[in-house]
This record gives structure tokens, C-alpha cells and sequence, in this order.
């Protein structure tokens, strides 16, 4: 016997993400060749492109699955552009292209903003002053109408009050005091349901209060420095089904227990240039 509630909410469920969009690109050029985050440190050179290029797949495959995906074309000398988190922020129909702190990314700026443009977003202008790195730091979340926003690292201090003009929503600054958790999406996961995973360590006092303030103490979900170090913050929840790079037994199941489904997808050669599962995506559809 079918069960009629289970099947309509798989429906539905399919429906939600048929959706969204998923923006990728392929790690063509990847490759570790300098040094703009602890992670990078000791790495130049190390990384091996056709095994980050199968782990790239395996992501692509598996998010495909459930979600459309978009492909921006990789340039050449820019080992880092597969990290398309950080080519923006995007909330409506409006798109922020990022404005790198790190120089030797800023060449992307000009191919993601095509991008963004071909796809018909409109451009919101942003201050050429303030460094901004989109979505890598700046994070929708899934339950109300709310705005994450890490600065401190490579997102300036003054990103949240611009992001909040600019978004017209509220939006939280999170102070970032912890140089391996350089990027929000690194340690701060807003999932679906209301629910956060977070590195509280990585945190100024302020921000991680102000994070236990919005987030009721059941939908908080704490993560270990040995979770944090294996980027399971880094995750891309697709309606429920959480990708992740790894994630301890004990996270697995604390998630399971939430109602979510843990995927693991390694992403080894990625980590060694500070990034996993998120930073090697961006949601397009984001209400
Ligand atoms: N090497 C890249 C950088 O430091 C990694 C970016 C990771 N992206 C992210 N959204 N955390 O810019």
C-alpha cells in the first residue's frame, strides 16, 4: 500500500526543487597557487586536478539528482573561480557581485557579473571600498526573513549595513575571530526548518549571542573543532539532503535525528585551498 501523506510530501519536496538552481564551474585550472587563507598554507602545488576534478563530478552528479544546475565557463590562471559562492550574493531577481578582499581573485569579478547579467539579474551596485565575498559570507536563512552576514576576515567590517540597503532585509553582521573559519559558510549553516549548524568558537562573544538570540536552543545544532576542521559547516542542504565533504557519526546522527539526511561527498583536493561543498556553489533561486 502507497502511503498517500508520503507520497504527496515527496511531490511536493520535488516540486521546491525543481526550482532551484545551482550555479557550479567546472575546476578546469584548479589548483593551489597562493596563499590567501590558512588552508592554502604549505599547499602550493599539492593539489592533484584529476582526482579534484572526479570529487567535483561526484558533487555535480549528486547534487543533480534533485536540483538544476548552471555552469559558468572556467578562466584559465584563476585556480579558485570553481569556488562559485563567492561570486556572489543573490536574492530575488537582484544579484551583488562579489568585490574580493584577495587581489588574486578580483579577475573573476568581470565573469561572474556576466554571468549574472546573461542570466538576467539585475546588477545591484556595491561599493568599490568595501571588500564583499557574495555568498561565502553572506547567507539567506531558511526559516525567516533574515540575512547571515560574517565580516571580519574577508568580508569588511562595513558588508552587513551595505548588504542590508541594498537586500531591503534584516541583516545580522557576524563577527568572524577564527582565521581557518575565514568565510561565513565555513562554520555557519542556516539549514531548512529553522534549524543552524555553527563552530561557536569561531565566533566574536557578540555574534555568537546573537546567534543563540534568533535561534531557538533545540534548532541549534553545535559543531565540534573536529567537525568544523573536516568543513562539515560547509554544507549545501537541498530540500533536507545535506552534501557535505564529511561529517563524525555523532553529526550524522544528530542530523538524522533533525529530520535530515547526511550525504557524505569527498572533497579532499578542494580543502586544501580552504573550501568544500558550499564554496563550490551558489543557490540562484533565493526568495
Ligand atoms: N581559496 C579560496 C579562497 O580563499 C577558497 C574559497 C572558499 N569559498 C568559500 N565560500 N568559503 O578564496
Amino acid at each position: 500500500m502507497t502511503k498517500p501523506l508520503a507520497m504527496a510530501q515527496t511531490v511536493a519536496a520535488a516540486r521546491r526543487d525543481a526550482r532551484q538552481r545551482i550555479l557550479m564551474c567546472a575546476p578546469d585550472d584548479f589548483d593551489v597557487r597562493y596563499v590567501i587563507n590558512p588552508w592554502m598554507e604549505h599547499q602550493i602545488g599539492k593539489a592533484t586536478r584529476s582526482l579534484a576534478r572526479a570529487q567535483w563530478e561526484a558533487l555535480r552528479r549528486r547534487i543533480a539528482q534533485s536540483t538544476a544546475i548552471e555552469l559558468v565557463t572556467p578562466a584559465a590562471g584563476l585556480p579558485d573561480m570553481a569556488f562559485t559562492a563567492n561570486a556572489g550574493f543573490v536574492i530575488g531577481d537582484t544579484a551583488v557581485v562579489s568585490r574580493f578582499r584577495a587581489e588574486q581573485r578580483r579577475a573573476e569579478e568581470p565573469l561572474f557579473r556576466a554571468f549574472f547579467a546573461a542570466q538576467g539579474f539585475r546588477l545591484a551596485p556595491w561599493p568599490e571600498e568595501v571588500a564583499f565575498e557574495g555568498a561565502g559570507d553572506a547567507l539567506v536563512d531558511r526559516a525567516q526573513e533574515l540575512v547571515w552576514c560574517g565580516y571580519g576576515m574577508r568580508s569588511d567590517a562595513a558588508a552587513p549595513r551595505t548588504l542590508e540597503t541594498l537586500a531591503r532585509r534584516r541583516v545580522i553582521g557576524l563577527e568572524l575571530v577564527d582565521a581557518r573559519f575565514y568565510h561565513l559558510d565555513t562554520c555557519f549553516c542556516p539549514l531548512s526548518g529553522g534549524y543552524v549548524m555553527y563552530h561557536p568558537p569561531a565566533f566574536a562573544p557578540d555574534s555568537r549571542a546573537a546567534i543563540e538570540r534568533e535561534t531557538p536552543p533545540d534548532k541549534r545544532i553545535e559543531i565540534g573543532e573536529d567537525d568544523a576542521m573536516r568543513f562539515s559547516c560547509n554544507a549545501v542542504d537541498l530540500d533536507g539532503t545535506i552534501v557535505m565533504n564529511d561529517a563524525s557519526p555523532a553529526l550524522q546522527a544528530r542530523l538524522a535525528a533533525a529530520g535530515f539526511t547526511p550525504v557524505l561527498s569527498p572533497l579532499g583536493e578542494f580543502m586544501k585551498a580552504g573550501g568544500a561543498a558550499k564554496c563550490l556553489t551558489l543557490k540562484l533561486v533565493e526568495a
